[in-house]
């Protein structure tokens, strides 16, 4: 068996093809969505990130703009930056990209961001959404990047195993509430994990982002398994790979991502989406809140 290659940029265009005929619909409406990236330091991989991020926003029809921040800030003029955004109508997503300098708190940080424009999901209020399983305004944009590809793919969730390595708040622990809230039986492994094999061998959909260069073996995967490699991994050698065997595990699965060019395209997409509809949810409470007049 060679496994379907799952081309995450051709999903990522289709997506964001769709998501533009809504953010026409709201320009008809006079409204242009909205986002704010803040940013503090000079991680390189994060200054990458975030300038996909602002390219992809211009692609889609989006205002966006980047708030730049010295290594050393302190926490109090970035969060009075947060609060200019908060109030800020022609903003309608906040995100600070992590990680965060040392002396920063993120959780301090993003408990700043009104619930409203958590465009990534992570202030407590909505990950309390996600824990619950219902009322999940923004899922969190690589998990919801990834659940997009399983759809896309016709991949049934339901009732399958799926085994998730790698615990984080960015993409571990969310993606497994939002299986769990499609009827999967999800196991959650990470880096103290005991012969990791024996969980990753039960999964029928096997999602890695543990940040490890060849942690999945071709051994290790079950035979016609969806194997989702979320890992992005700078090598000695400058190329970059993802936390799997790509080359071997290709022929034992049933569907693979590659990396790059699987779910890296689809974080970016999918924050657009959750600024897109937090847009919508904005135009259409500013709405309700004008009398009709008969
Ligand atoms: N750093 C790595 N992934 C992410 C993400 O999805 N959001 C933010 N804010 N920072 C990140």
């Amino acid at each position: 068996m060679t496994a379907k290659i799952i081309d995450g940029n051709a999903v990522a265009r289709q997506v964001r093809g769709e998501w533009k005929k809504r953010v026409d619909v709201l320009r008809a409406r006079g409204v242009i969505p909205g986002l704010a990236v803040i940013i503090i330091g000079n991680n390189p991989a994060s200054r990458i990130y975030v300038r996909n991020k602002v390219k992809a926003c211009g692609e889609v029809g989006l205002h966006s703009e980047t708030h730049e921040f010295a290594a050393d800030t302190g926490a109090q003029p970035v969060i009075a930056r947060i609060e200019e955004l908060n109030r800020d109508p022609r903003i309608h997503g906040i995100l600070v990209q992590l990680p965060l300098p040392p002396q920063l708190e993120s959780r301090q940080l993003l408990g700043a961001i009104s619930i409203d424009k958590d465009v990534d999901g992570f202030h407590l209020y909505n990950v309390g959404g996600l824990v619950v399983g219902e009322n999940i305004i923004f899922p969190p944009c690589t998990p919801y990047g990834v659940q997009c590809l399983l759809e896309y793919e016709n991949i049934q969730i339901e009732g399958q195993n799926v085994v998730v390595v790698g615990a984080s708040n960015i993409v571990g622990k969310p993606m497994a509430l939002m299986l769990m809230a499609k009827d999967a039986t999800v196991s959650i492994c990470h880096i103290k994990t005991r012969d990791l094999a024996q969980y990753t061998i039960l999964a029928d959909i096997l999602i890695v982002a543990a940040g490890c260069p060849n942690l999945i073996t071709a051994p290790m995967v079950k035979r016609g398994a969806a194997v989702i490699d979320v890992g992005i991994n700078r090598l000695p050698d400058g190329r970059l790979a993802g936390d799997v065997d790509f080359e071997r595990v290709k022929e034992k699965a049933a569907f693979i991502t590659p990396v790059p060019g699987g779910v890296g395209p689809m974080t970016v997409t999918m924050l657009i989406c959750n600024t897109v509809a937090a847009a919508e949810r904005n135009a259409n409470k500013c709405n309700e809140a004008v009398p009709v007049t008969a």
